[in-house]
């Protein structure tokens, strides 16, 4: 089995400071950058556009993730790609035609995601397992960072194990929300093999980042 990635969201960041903070991220051991998107609509926050994403790309060589939290998706696919996304995540719910975002993601070039709610039943995944290359499973409501990770998580992150290894593909299996040292070892073992985390990366400042990286891979 592979190690656990860890995935840094930006969300969590200095945003004043943002170009140092993806270069500190990735010289403290990051696998990707994970970037929320919220549009105060999808979700009750705003965060972020592509001019953000354009602006760390010279910063990093890293993946980055692209989550996007807004509704309709599709109008800005194709800016978060031109900008430097890597992957880009829909949620389902954020558009009438969730296979043609993820064809206008692939279009692009770029790796396509999908994102469950936690209210959101597993089966939305059956008819594109196909056409995605990472689920993200969402371990909080999304809108905000420093939430609580809901237990319940981890049978979904079971189930989709299960479904992805049926389905034959190379698809990662990323956990967002409330993710820590306590709740990192317990998404791995159902099953992720990629974990975002934005308060328990950036917490204490840039000098703490390696050592909270290795607590999130249960590393000492
Ligand atoms: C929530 C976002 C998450 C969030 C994670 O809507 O999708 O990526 O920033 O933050 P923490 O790790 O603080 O729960
Ligand atoms: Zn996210």
């Amino acid at each position: 089995q592979q190690p656990v990635r860890i995935a840094p969201s930006i969300l969590a960041a200095d945003f004043a400071r943002m170009g140092e903070e993806v270069r500190a991220v990735a010289a403290a051991g990051a696998d990707y950058i994970h970037i929320d998107v919220m549009d105060g609509h999808f979700v009750p926050n705003i965060t972020l556009g592509p001019d953000m994403v354009a602006a760390i790309r010279p910063h990093s060589d890293l993946v980055f993730d692209v989550h996007l939290m807004i509704a309709p998706a599709d109008l800005f696919i194709e800016p978060f790609a031109k900008a430097g996304a890597d992957i880009i995540t829909v949620h389902p719910e954020s558009g009438p035609h969730l296979h043609r975002s993820l064809q206008m993601i692939k279009g692009l070039g770029k790796k396509a995601g999908i994102a469950i709610n936690p209210a959101t039943p597993l089966d939305v995944i059956d008819p594109v397992i196909g056409d995605v290359d990472l689920i993200l499973c969402m371990s909080v409501n999304p809108g905000f960072g420093g939430q609580s990770f809901i237990p319940g998580t981890l049978d979904k992150l079971k189930e989709l194990r299960r479904r992805i290894d049926a389905s034959g593909r190379q698809i990662d299996l990323e956990v967002d929300g409330g993710i820590n040292a306590q709740t990192a070892p317990q998404a791995a073992t159902a099953g992720a093999d990629l974990l975002v985390a934005g308060t328990a990366v950036f917490k204490g400042g840039p000098e703490a980042y390696e050592a909270n990286i290795r607590n999130l891979r249960g590393e000492r």
